[in-house]
């Protein structure tokens, strides 16, 4: 079959009673993102003509979290059952296959989509099955004793011979698009939950004479869908579980699989090690030999080879260079730079800075908007203050500038090349390179001065 003639259906517009929650099911996130988001991003790699999502309640909300694909949108006012919502959608698809996916069903794999296609062949029906350990709930698959499908029949309405049957019906199927238009046309609601069963095409289909090929996945999780928070949470560590296995595969190190997240594209290079507890988000590269300790939180950053990361370290839309030493509790904010060699110590923040090649920021410190240039020192308790309660300004310093402990840079203001600030200091204008600079009152000594003594 050619993919240029396939259009995908999704349904969406299952309320999701059980999910306890005001947020639409579909809505709910897996690994960060809504769980429609993953049926929508399988749904594109399969390249098709049209994806059309039918929904129905909380509507608005989720086309509003979608306006930007290329999706139609059609409404099923009343949750009438699978059928009903397919044939709201069959009139504005255009293909002449038609892939029917869940909203609610986010694992499901594109290789597993492209073998019911091939398994559909030039037949006009196709389904997706599963062999089920415990099939409760499910439609069961009911084939003829030569073992070809006749009909798929719910667990409401099975008999007690047909409750025995372990083949559960996923949901998916393909279909011609014309074949499937003229049989949802003929569906009643006459069974036990007055809805229009899309798993009535089965019957309708067999009864033209025609085969309805099942194939049967062998993995379970990715047709598992979500109807509460406990399969919601199922599913969420199924995936995790798979993500570091892919990494443990590649050579990544992982101290602990069952405590490691990741919700977004993450990179590894060589002899990476990532301990317990680390959380991943949007894209985060990581090069070879780099350590990262417990507990770290790193978000759209890039981390050069040969850096270490200590423990508890927060870092978000943030460059490290090569041979860094973050943390232990450093946090780097979006637009921190960090060049070759540098350090951020402990209780340190980085926000929108460069900190060149070998700079040190050791302890308790808070740098923003700055430009630092090599090998320059930050004493603890040094603050670049660069927001004068309306506008921010900028920090600029040399190489080789040392800056002592305890001292505020009031920006906007230059700390030329080699230039020392004593320690204490106030500093508002510019830095002579080379030379001590420092703010700060005499110390003096009040000869005759007594401590207070209990009366
Ligand atoms: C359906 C299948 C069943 C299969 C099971 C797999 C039918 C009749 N039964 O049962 O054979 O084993 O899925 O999980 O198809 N939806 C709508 N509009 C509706 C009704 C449902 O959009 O009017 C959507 C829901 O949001 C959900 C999906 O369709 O995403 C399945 O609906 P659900 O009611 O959960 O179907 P099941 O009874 O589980
Ligand atoms: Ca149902």
């Amino acid at each position: 079959m050619k993919t240029d003639s396939l259009s995908i259906i999704i349904l969406a517009a299952g309320k999701g009673t059980r999910m306890h929650s005001d947020l639409p099911k579909v809505m709910h996130t897996l690994a960060g993102r809504p769980l429609l988001a993953h049926v929508i991003e399988t749904a594109q790699q399969m390249h098709p003509l049209d994806i059309t999502v039918v929904i129905g309640h909380g509507g608005d909300q989720v086309t509003a979290a979608f306006s930007e694909h290329d999706i139609k949108w059609v409404q099923q006012k009343q949750q009438l059952g699978t059928g009903h919502a397919v044939q709201q959608a069959i009139d504005t698809v255009k293909g002449d296959q038609v892939l029917v996916l869940y909203g609610d069903v986010p694992l499901i794999l594109v290789e597993t989509l492209n073998s019911l296609i091939a398994e559909k062949g030039d037949n006009k029906l196709a389904i997706l099955s599963v062999d089920l350990a415990n099939p409760r709930g499910y439609g069961r698959i009911v084939r003829a004793r030569d073992g070809v499908v006749e009909k798929i029949v719910e667990q409401k309405d099975a008999s007690a011979e047909e409750l025995t049957i372990t083949e559960g019906n996923t949901g998916i199927l393909v279909a011609n698009r014309d074949s499937l238009a003229g049989w949802l046309s003929s569906l009643d609601n006459n069974n036990k939950q007055g809805e229009y069963y899309l798993t009535d095409c089965v019957a309708a289909c067999v009864a033209e004479g025609q085969p309805v090929n099942a194939k049967m996945t062998g993995n379970e999780a990715e047709v598992l869908g979500v109807n509460d928070k406990v399969q919601l949470h199922t599913l969420e560590r199924f995936y995790q579980q798979s993500q570091a296995q892919q990494l443990l595969k590649q050579g990544v190190t992982l101290l602990d699989a069952n405590r490691f997240d990741n919700r977004g594209n993450l990179e590894c290079g060589k002899d990476v090690s990532i301990d317990i507890n680390c959380l991943f988000e949007g894209n985060v590269t990581i090069g070879d030999n780099v350590e990262i300790g417990p507990n770290c939180s790193i978000k759209n950053a890039h981390i050069g080879k040969g850096t270490k990361i200590l423990a508890n370290c927060v870092i978000e839309a943030s460059k490290v260079g090569r041979d860094c030493m973050i943390g232990p509790f450093a946090r780097l904010r979006p637009g921190a730079d960090l060049r070759e060699g540098a350090k951020a110590g402990n209780f340190v923040e980085i926000k929108k800075s460069i900190i060149g090649k070998g700079s040190k920021v050791n302890h308790l410190t808070y740098i923003g908007d700055t430009e630092m240039g090599e090998n320059v020192n930050i004493g603890a308790g040094t603050i670049t203050c660069n927001y004068d309660g309306v506008n921010k300004h900028k920090t600029v310093m040399g190489d080789n500038v040392f800056i002592g402990s305890n001292s505020a840079l009031i920006a906007p203001v230059t700390i030329n090349d080699g230039a020392t600030i004593g320690a204490g200091s106030t500093i508002n204008k510019d830095a002579t390179a080379d030379k001590l600079t420092l703010e700060r009152s005499k110390q003096i000594t009040i000869n005759a001065w007594q401590r207070p003594k209990k009366k």
